[in-house]
This record gives structure tokens, C-alpha cells and sequence, in this order.
């Protein structure tokens, strides 16, 4: 191989180590492990990127052809700070107002819900939490069992991963809205069974119309499924934005499943990528 063609396909490898390890950083991973045959190794991040570094500038040193460049988290000029933040500062409060009063209707008449027997075994409903004037909105499954006792959606160990998804794309949990599909745990954790689905879809709706997103993400299976009324199973739906009564939809895994597949996290991140550049456009 001549040496211009060994230059450019270091580059490309560093480049897509670079972003692996930004990935990972971003999710809260401070250690990655590298292997050889026979030797295992285990870098902190911050080693891994002065290494990498130390041979990008090494391979910099020549140029061919022009400038090695290196994609770059923020695709486009803009901070993504700002743009993908709520609208909420720049419309009357009267409208966020409006929302805040909706949504505690709504709250207190599923409070009294018992059309299922989830009603009777709960410890609190999870109504939904965040910001009303949420230009991105996120839909899991159901409650766990912090969730069924702290009254809030995705505060558990999935939960903190969602909060460093969210946090990856330049925003705050306090930014965003979240909710899920049904508002009371299903006992032990078990799937949400069909029925409890098509009693409790109305609240989601109606949670989603009030909000009015820009965009949508759903969390997993479930949440995938309900709002496309498919069976096709995620690993084929994620990746794309899809369509919830117009309002765009990207399906990516949920994070649960993350905890138990970490080498997916490289997926999310390329589909979270996708919101953020999608809203970064608006
Ligand atoms: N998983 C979900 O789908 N929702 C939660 O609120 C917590 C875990």
C-alpha cells in the first residue's frame, strides 16, 4: 500500500475511534477496553484520548492532499445549546400556562383510574415529567419499581441512562418531556399486556396533543409498536424517523435494554444524532 493510501486510512480509523470514544464519554462511559490477541487492555477515557491524539498529530504531521479532517460532534454552526432547547422563552407564558393547567386536568382525572387491575396494585400513577413547551418528547414502556415509587417516570437505573442520552444531544433532562406508555407498573416488571395497552393509549395521546413535540422518540418495543401499530420489531424500525399523526418519530432501543446490550449504545447514539440534527434544522 503507498503511504498516502496507509495516512488516509489511519485517519478514517482514528476518526472513527474518535467519535466511538466522544460516544461513549457522552453515555458516561469512563473506560474502554482494548484488545489484541492475548492482551487486554483497559484505558480511562481520558488516556485513550491523549493516545489518540499524540497519533492523530503524528499522522497530521504530513498531509496529503489537504487537511485530515475529523467529523465533528455539532454538525452544523449552530449551538446546539440553544437550538434544541425548549420554545417555551420565546412564547407567551400564557400558552406554557395553558399547557401547565391542561396537564394537571388531566393528571387528576387519571388519578382516580382503575380501568385496569394495575390501578389497584400501583404505589403512585407516573403521570409524565418535564417541560410542557418540549420541542422533543420521549415514550418508554411502563414504570419500574422506582418509578412506581417516586411517582416519576425513568428514574431508575435506566432511567440515569436516559438522562446522559438526553444530556449527549446537548440538552437537559429538564428540557425535554418524558412519559410512558402505561402510567402504573405491571406487577414484577412484566411485559404491559395488550389490554392494559388499549386502556391506557388515550392518556398517551392526549399527554402527546397537549405537548405538541416536534418530535417524538420511542423507547423500545412497546412504545415503538403502540404508536406505529405494527408488529415489526424494533432492531428494524430504529434508526429512521417515522410518522405519529405528523409529528416526526424516531425509534431507537430502550435504555434497559442498553444496560443489558452495551455494544448497541453506538446505534443510539446514531440515532439521537438524527433528533439533534433534526431539530437543529427548525
Ligand atoms: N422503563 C420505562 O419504560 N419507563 C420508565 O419510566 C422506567 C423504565
Amino acid at each position: 500500500m503507498h503511504m498516502d493510501e496507509i495516512r488516509r486510512e489511519l485517519a478514517s480509523i482514528i476518526s472513527a475511534v474518535k467519535t466511538r470514544i466522544d460516544m461513549e464519554k457522552r453515555f458516561g462511559v469512563d473506560t474502554i477496553t482494548l484488545s489484541k490477541p492475548n492482551k487486554v487492555t483497559s484505558l480511562s477515557l481520558p488516556n485513550a484520548v491523549t493516545q489518540i491524539e499524540t497519533i492523530e498529530t503524528h499522522v497530521a504531521k504530513k498531509p496529503i492532499g489537504g487537511k485530515i479532517t475529523v467529523p465533528t460532534v455539532e454538525a452544523n454552526g449552530r449551538s446546539p445549546d440553544d437550538a434544541l432547547k425548549t420554545s417555551g422563552d420565546q412564547t407567551s407564558m400564557s400558552e406554557k400556562e395553558q399547557k401547565i393547567k391542561l396537564l394537571e386536568e388531566l393528571r387528576k382525572e387519571m388519578m382516580s383510574c382503575h380501568k385496569c387491575p394495575l390501578g389497584k396494585t400501583r404505589t403512585n400513577l407516573v403521570f409524565g415529567v418535564g417541560n410542557p413547551m418540549a420541542r422533543l418528547m420521549f415514550v418508554g414502556e411502563a414504570p419500574g419499581r422506582d418509578e412506581d415509587l417516586q411517582g416519576e417516570p425513568f428514574v431508575g437505573r435506566a432511567g440515569q441512562l436516559l438522562t446522559k442520552i438526553i444530556e449527549a444531544i446537548g440538552l437537559k433532562r429538564s428540557d425535554v418531556y418524558i412519559a410512558n406508555v402505561l402510567k402504573c407498573r405491571p406487577p414484577g416488571n412484566r411485559n404491559p399486556l395488550p389490554e392494559e395497552i388499549v386502556l391506557c393509549m388515550p392518556y398517551l395521546i392526549k399527554q402527546i396533543e397537549l405537548i405538541q413535540p416536534k418530535v417524538l422518540c420511542a423507547l423500545g418495543t412497546f412504545a415503538a409498536q403502540t404508536l406505529l401499530n405494527t408488529k415489526a420489531p424494533v432492531g428494524t424500525l430504529r434508526g429512521k424517523f417515522h410518522e405519529y399523526k405528523g409529528i416526526p418519530m424516531m425509534i431507537t432501543y430502550h435504555p434497559a435494554y442498553l444496560l443489558r446490550n452495551p455494544n448497541d449504545k453506538a446505534k443510539v447514539w446514531d440515532d439521537m444524532k438524527k433528533v439533534r440534527d433534526f431539530l437543529n434544522e427548525f
